[in-house]
């Protein structure tokens, strides 16, 4: 009991930094070993895009029936989970979606979270992942409500194939605007993050390439994924990371760098002449589950432990029904210690036993 009280010091009490960091909580470990250092806030279910891979406009169509507003959780609901998240030793919020910037007044929301203080006493890590749409009106307010970066979604600069990508005939020039307002409003480096499929949008890897590093964006190769159920992935739609560095290895000259911090999602590489860097997200042909940390809350206040789970345990039922600091930061405790969640590395084993398997079966 006592460790949670000296855990649920916030920036608010009177409790000096280095005394908050020597009476938190022992960092929780999950049943693989790994700690919980971020979670990913999802504050709404919806989104102006329909991407392919992601909501596809024949499931995703005019009646579908997203989160009614009672459902999704209040602003003041969310920085409350997540100052007990960073009670718990959590170093690094991710504002998500669908799209996060379709939430009204979401720079409120930014300042309440700017103000959150990790156990340290330093800031949190505050991010954001955007389809860029909104970013002309709203990269300003973000930033002067304390958001530290954006990443932006952007699968091609060709126009035919953004506006196809997007499922909603979305021009490529507005994304290309809103990232330049970000810019223009003191974020930088952007990242901006780009999903590979084979045969829709492999032809603009390395234009996005030349184009990223002339403007001093870090561009991020996402191998698709088998996220959900409607995107009807293939893994022979994948692009191998390995595929995508020796593409603009051949072109460009690529060498590689040692990740940012234990555990980064994207193994990072440099242009051999000079500035400019590029990260691949890979997956699927090299799942980093071993060291995953990530935590996901979904708009509804459901936690996560995987994005590959089927299922999340709610929170907002305790919050609703007047639970204390000590009892929610007690159940995600409970909750993280037991999990056991490396998706997509069983995926790929899966995947190879599959292989086995069929060469077996055709007599191989
Ligand atoms: P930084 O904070 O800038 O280092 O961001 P990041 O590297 O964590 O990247 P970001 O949060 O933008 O994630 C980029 C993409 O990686 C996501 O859109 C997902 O496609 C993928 N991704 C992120 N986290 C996970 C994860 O835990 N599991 C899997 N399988 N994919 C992930
Ligand atoms: N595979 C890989 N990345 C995906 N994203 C969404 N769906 C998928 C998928 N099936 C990425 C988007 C965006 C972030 C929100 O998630 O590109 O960058
Ligand atoms: Fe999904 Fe992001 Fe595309 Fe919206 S913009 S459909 S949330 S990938
Ligand atoms: Fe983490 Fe699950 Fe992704 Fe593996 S598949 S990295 S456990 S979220």
């Amino acid at each position: 009991m006592g460790r949670y009280h000296g855990g649920m010091a916030t920036d608010r009490d009177p409790v000096a930094p280095l005394a908050r960091a020597t009476v938190g909580p022992t960092p929780v470990l999950d049943r693989l070993g790994r700690r919980l250092h971020d979670l990913r806030i999802s504050v709404t279910d919806r989104c102006n895009f329909r991407c392919t891979y992601c909501m596809p406009r024949e499931i995703y169509g005019r009646d579908f029936a997203f989160l009614p507003r009672s459902e999704v959780l209040t602003f003041e609901e969310i920085e409350r989970l997540a100052r007990i998240f960073a009670a718990e030793g959590v170093e690094k919020l991710r504002v998500t979606g669908g799209e996060p910037l379709v939430r009204r007044n979401l720079p409120d929301l930014i300042a309440m979270l700017a103000a959150l203080r990790r156990l340290d006493g330093g800031p949190l890590d505050l991010t954001l992942t955007t389809n860029g749409s909104a970013l002309r009106q709203l990269a300003g307010p973000l930033r002067n409500a304390g958001l530290g970066r954006i990443t932006v979604s952007l699968d091609s600069l060709d126009d035919a194939t953004f506006r196809a990508m997007n499922g909603v005939d979305y021009p490529v020039a507005r994304v290309l605007d809103g990232i330049a307002a970000a810019s223009e409003s003191g974020f930088g480096p952007l990242k901006i993050n780009m999903v590979v499929r084979r045969a829709i949008n492999e032809t603009s890897i390395l234009p996005m390439a030349r184009w990223a590093r002339r403007e001093g964006h870090i561009l991020r190769f996402i191998e698709y994924m088998d996220v959900g159920h409607s995107n009807g992935w293939r893994l022979d739609e994948v692009v191998p990371a390995s595929e995508i560095v020796a593409l603009i290895d051949a072109e460009l000259g690529l060498e590689s760098l040692a990740p940012n911090y234990p555990g980064e999602v994207a193994d990072r590489w440099r242009y051999r002449d000079g500035d400019g860097e590029v990260g691949l997200i890979a997956s699927v042909s090299q799942p980093f589950c071993s060291t995953c940390t990530r935590a996901r809350l979904s708009a509804e206040g459901k936690l996560y432990t995987c994005l590959f789970a089927l299922d999340g345990t709610d929170l907002r039922a305790p919050l609703r029904d007047g639970a204390p600091d000590v009892e929610l930061a007690a159940a995600i405790r409970a909750i993280w210690r037991v999990r056991a969640d490396r998706y997509s590395e069983l995926r790929s084993e899966a995947t190879t036993n599959r292989a086995r398997i069929e060469m077996f079966a055709i007599g191989g």
